[in-house]
C-alpha cells in the first residue's frame, strides 16, 4: 500500500502569535503548489494555534499542538486537555518528544495516556520515540524503541494505530546538524516496522505513516524519504522559516 509522505513542522517554543501569523500566512501561499500530493502540518505553540488554524483555514496545511494531557478537566494547573485542543480546530497533536522526556518527567506510560487522550478527542497523535547517543553506541537502539513502542501503544486496537503517525528521532541528531544517514535511519525505521507488525498485524504496519527527525533539511530531504521505509519528517529548525520548509518538502516528495 502507498503511504503519502508526512511532513510535519514542529516549532517548538518559538514564535509569538504575531510572529506565528506572518509565517502561516507566507506558508499557506508558498505550499499551495504542493496540493493535496503530501501532508503537511505545522505545530505552533498553544497561544499561537488558534492564530495558526485561523490563518490556514481552508489551505492544504494542518495544524497541531505539541502535547496534550489525559484528563478531560481538572486540578492540572499549566496543562491543556483535548477538549480544548479540539475546541480550537487542532487536528494533529505531538506526544512524546524527546525534550518532554528529557526535561519533563515524560515516560512510556504518560505517553499511553496521552495517546488514548487524544484518540478520545478525535485528534491525531505523532507519537515520537528515539534512543540517545549512548544508547546507539551502547547498541541499546531496538531494544530502546521496542521498549517505548510497547510501552506508549499498550491496550491500543489495530483500528487506533491506524489512525498513528509514529516520528522517529534519534535525540543525537536532534538540533545538532548531525543525521542518521539515510541507510541507518532506513535500517531503524524497518525495525519499527516489524515491531509494530508484531503488535497490531503487517497490514496496519504497512499502513503506518514513519517519519524521521533530526536535523532534516532541504539538503538531505530527498534522500532520507527516498528510503523504503522512511514516510516523511518531523522538521524543528528548517521548519521555521516558509523558504527552508518550502524547499525541503519540494525535495522531500517522492
Ligand atoms: P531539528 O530538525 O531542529 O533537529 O529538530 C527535530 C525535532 O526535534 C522535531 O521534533
Amino acid at each position: 500500500m502507498a503511504r503519502k509522505t508526512f511532513i510535519a513542522g514542529n516549532w517548538k517554543m518559538n514564535k509569538t502569535a504575531a510572529e506565528t501569523k506572518a509565517l502561516a500566512e507566507a506558508l499557506k501561499e508558498s505550499l499551495a503548489q504542493f496540493g493535496d500530493t503530501v501532508t503537511m502540518a505545522v505545530c505552533p505553540t498553544f497561544t499561537s494555534l488558534a492564530t495558526a488554524v485561523e490563518v490556514l483555514k481552508g489551505s492544504n496545511v494542518k495544524v497541531g499542538a505539541q502535547n496534550i494531557h489525559w484528563a478531560d478537566n481538572g486540578a492540572f494547573t499549566g496543562e491543556i486537555s483535548g477538549a480544548m485542543l479540539k475546541e480550537i480546530g487542532v487536528e494533529y497533536v505531538i506526544i512524546g518528544h524527546s525534550e518532554r522526556r528529557q526535561y519533563f518527567g515524560e515516560t512510556d506510560e504518560t505517553v499511553n495516556k496521552r495517546i488514548k487522550a487524544a484518540l478520545k478527542y478525535e485528534l491525531k497523535p505523532i507519537v515520537c520515540i528515539g534512543e540517545t547517543l549512548e544508547e546507539r553506541e551502547g547498541n541499546k537502539t531496538n531494544c530502546v524503541l521496542a521498549k517505548q513502542l510497547k510501552g506508549g501503544l499498550a491496550d491500543l486496537s489495530a483500528a487506533d494505530m491506524a489512525k498513528i503517525t509514529i516520528a522517529y528521532e534519534p535525540v543525537w541528531a536532534i538540533g545538532t546538524g548531525k543525521t542518521a544517514t539515510p541507510e541507518m535511519a532506513q535500517e531503524t525505521h524497518a525495525f519499527i516496522r516489524a515491531t509494530l507488525a508484531e503488535m497490531f498485524g503487517a497490514d496496519v504496519a504497512e499502513a503506518t505513516v514513519i517519519q524521521y527527525g533530526g536535523s532534516m533539511k532541504a539538503e538531505n530531504a530527498g534522500a532520507l524519504t527516498a528510503q523504503k521505509d522512511i514516510d516523511g519528517g518531523l522538521i524543528g529548525g528548517a521548519a521555521l522559516k516558509a523558504d527552508s520548509f518550502t524547499a525541503l518538502i519540494a525535495n522531500a516528495q517522492k
